[in-house]
């Protein structure tokens, strides 16, 4: 990679060992990737900070950068930590997990990461524009903001997005450059999808079925509503590795020149019917009576909120079942103030933040079963508890009928 002198120097160590180190790591990474020299970047989204995935390791590295007096040159926001930082106590979370997530994210705050704890930076404050060139982790995020918005992100790991936060820059490959951003796979879709579950059935099943770093150009969607791509694109990014879709007539790049003429000359096609939906709700559909309902993955938001209050009026949440909904803590105060939460909490739910049950201690928590109207999420539970909690991915509609009396 050609580097400037100011990167040169960086790599030196003029500017402290912590930013030499995040350079060395972003030089190996952009060698890797065939770079020719960095760009900048003014946002940044850092995964892998759950205690519960990251563990001591994570927490002795921050801690130390923190020491350093190390501090992002973006603005960095983070990804979901493994329980709600204010309310851990009312999910049940040990104590022992608690004092080292709190200091896990009092570390980042030290490095002035923002630290909103959600999945869904773009609807908290963090929003790219069309166009940007950003340092994203989590794969949610990544799907979400270079196919819905169009800015651009490689799929980059939790370590490489905090050094890029710390230097301000990425290496320019993969999806930041137009060629790596044309389509090259036909999605046409032969059904209706009814419901939100059904988008995130149709991602997980994409997903599933195209090559890394395929881009899906996606036919007979394009009444989809934005958090039924959100859905959409978490799933395709769980089941695969999509990191950028297209979608006719809804995602802006399909308008671009270089786009419409790769669409021109696609050459492989993927049929997506009402069986191979089928086919996911089957796959992903273990376990008997939940004693879970977890909605909120990706992590909700106002609108998303306000159905489920909606859906719970006149109905309350049985005894033996925990209705629980998770946001960020932006969202979160928007929908106190708009009622829903209250509403949610009188028919038996709650709502929490800065958290999700994938990368919370489920385990620990006591759920042996948890439905969900995610398939990002059904997929993930079983495996990060080793098998000892099933999940089950159904429609929201379906989740709050079982969950609840009338
Ligand atoms: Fe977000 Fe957790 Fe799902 S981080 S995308 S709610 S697995």
């Amino acid at each position: 990679m050609y580097l400037t002198r100011e990167e040169e120097k960086i790599l030196d160590g003029e500017s402290g060992p912590a930013l030499a180190r995040a350079m060395r790591l972003l030089v190996c990474l952009g060698d890797l990737g065939g770079a020719e020299r960095f760009v900048p970047i003014r946002r940044s989204q850092i995964a892998g900070i759950s205690y519960k995935t990251s563990g001591d390791p994570t927490l002795e590295l921050i801690e130390s950068l923190a020491q350093e007096k190390a501090t992002v040159r973006t603005r960095a926001s983070l990804n979901p930590a493994g329980m709600d930082l204010n309310r851990w106590e009312d999910m049940g979370i040990p104590p022992a997990f608690a004092e080292k997530q709190l200091r896990i994210c009092s570390a980042y705050r030290r490095l002035r990461v923002i630290p909103s704890c959600t999945c869904t930076p773009y609807l908290s404050g963090n929003k790219p524009l069309f166009g940007e060139t950003v340092g994203f982790s989590e794969s949610s995020a990544i799907a979400f903001v270079n196919s819905i918005i169009g800015a651009r992100t490689n799929r980059h790991g939790g370590l490489d997005a905090l050094s890029a936060a710390l230097v301000g820059k990425v290496p320019l490959m993969g999806y930041l450059l137009d060629k790596n951003r044309v389509g090259t796979i036909r999605v046409r879709i032969d059904f209706e999808p009814k419901n939100e579950a059904d988008y995130s059935a149709l991602g997980y099943f994409i997903g599933k079925s195209v090559k890394t770093d395929e881009v899906p150009v996606i036919e007979g969607i394009e009444q989809a509503s934005t958090d039924k791509l959100k859905l959409l694109g978490a799933a395709s990014a769980a089941s695969g590795s999509v990191a950028l879709f297209h979608v006719i007539g809804r995602t802006p790049e399909v308008l671009s020149k270089s786009t419409r003429a790769g669409m021109r000359n696609l050459r492989s096609e993927l049929h997506v019917g009402k069986n191979e939906i089928l086919s996911v709700y089957e796959e992903l559909g273990a376990g008997e009576e939940p004693d879970l309902v977890f909605i909120g993955c990706p992590h909700c938001s106002v609108h998303e909120i306000a159905t489920v209050a909606d859906l719970l009026s006149g109905r309350k949440v049985k005894k033996r079942t925990k209705l629980w909904v998770f946001t960020s803590p932006q969202v979160l105060r928007n929908v106190e103030r708009l009622g829903y939460v209250n509403k949610i909490r009188i028919a038996g739910g709650d709502v929490f933040r800065h958290t999700c049950m994938v990368v919370a201690p489920i385990e620990d928590l006591g759920f042996k079963c948890v439905y969900t109207n995610s398939a990002k999420a059904a997929f993930y539970i079983p495996r990060m508890t080793q098998g000892k909690c099933a999940a089950r991915f159904l429609s929201l509609m379906d989740c709050i009928r079982i969950c609840t009396t009338s």
